[in-house]
């Protein structure tokens, strides 16, 4: 199990919810005081954001809890129940102001401030990872990609050149880097997520399959691509099953 998070009651989707819960600190103007906001509220937030950010980019102004439970099929009653965890984002006579929302489940998520990521692994996950980082849109700035293979070393992904290990401790420290993505086999996985904790991470989004061992402090997001996948064969077993998608 990782540290920070608690037992799985949902190890069938591959989710997980944290049994500490998280504590969030609310602007003032809000007048709401920290309050414990659940992780599946969480993990509905970059939903939010992203649909958000849809509308926003198509001119939209203003949108009501209905409409936004149509675009993304979740009842309105449960876009209110989330959104008043933060103190409702007043919604006034027709609906939500859209930027505004977008904005501020933004800053909630930490987007309103750049991070600087690096890619251990510079394999077949971590190249596309690199090569994607689309990312960079929502402010994570890909700062640069390591690998323990003298063979990759040098090589140009997405124009920065592939770094030895050796280079990691003082690369983080120089860049300010807070977040790393590990892309490296799990056997490896442990021991390197300790050293990146030892340099000064806060962060790591660990594709590898292994529960790393880092202190409280650090945040740990493991990323199982599969558990989607399994998501899907069990629905599509069950609409054949039942006839209804669950
Ligand atoms: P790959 O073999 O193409 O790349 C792994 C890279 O890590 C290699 O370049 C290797 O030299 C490097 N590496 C190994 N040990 C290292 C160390 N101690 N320090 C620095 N670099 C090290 O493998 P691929 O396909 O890119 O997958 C990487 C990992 O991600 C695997 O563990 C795989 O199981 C996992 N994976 C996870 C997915 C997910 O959904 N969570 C999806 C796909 C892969």
């Amino acid at each position: 199990m990782e540290p920070g998070f608690g037992e799985p009651i949902d190890i069938f989707f591959g989710l997980r919810y944290d049994k500490k819960r998280l504590y969030m600190k609310l602007s003032e103007d809000r007048k709401v005081e920290s309050k414990e906001i659940s992780q599946a509220v969480i993990s509905r937030l970059p939903r939010y954001f992203r649909y958000l950010g849809e509308l926003k980019d198509e001119g939209i102004e203003r949108v009501s809890s209905q409409e936004l439970s149509d675009i993304m099929k979740v009842t309105a009653s449960q876009i209110r129940q989330d959104f008043n965890n933060f103190g409702g984002f007043g919604q006034q006579g027709y609906g939500y102001k859209v930027e505004y929302l977008y904005e501020e489940i933004g800053k909630i998520l930490g987007l309103d401030k750049e991070h600087r990521l690096i890619i251990i692994g510079a394999g077949n996950l971590g190249q596309a990872l690199a090569n994607y980082m689309n990312f960079e849109r929502r402010g994570f700035i890909f700062r640069g990609i390591f690998d323990n293979n003298p063979s990759l070393y040098g090589k140009r992904i997405r124009d920065m050149a592939v770094r030895p290990m050796e280079e990691l401790a003082d690369f983080v420290k120089e860049n300010n880097i807070d977040i790393a993505v590990l892309t490296i086999p799990k056997n490896s996985a442990v021991a390197v997520a300790e050293q990146l904790v030892r340099d000064g991470i806060k962060g790591i989004w660990n594709f590898a399959h292994v529960d790393l061992n880092v202190p409280e402090s650090i945040q740990v997001e493991n990323v199982h691509l599969s558990d989607s996948l399994m998501k899907l064969t069990y629905n599509i077993i069950s609409y054949e099953q039942d006839g209804r998608k669950l």
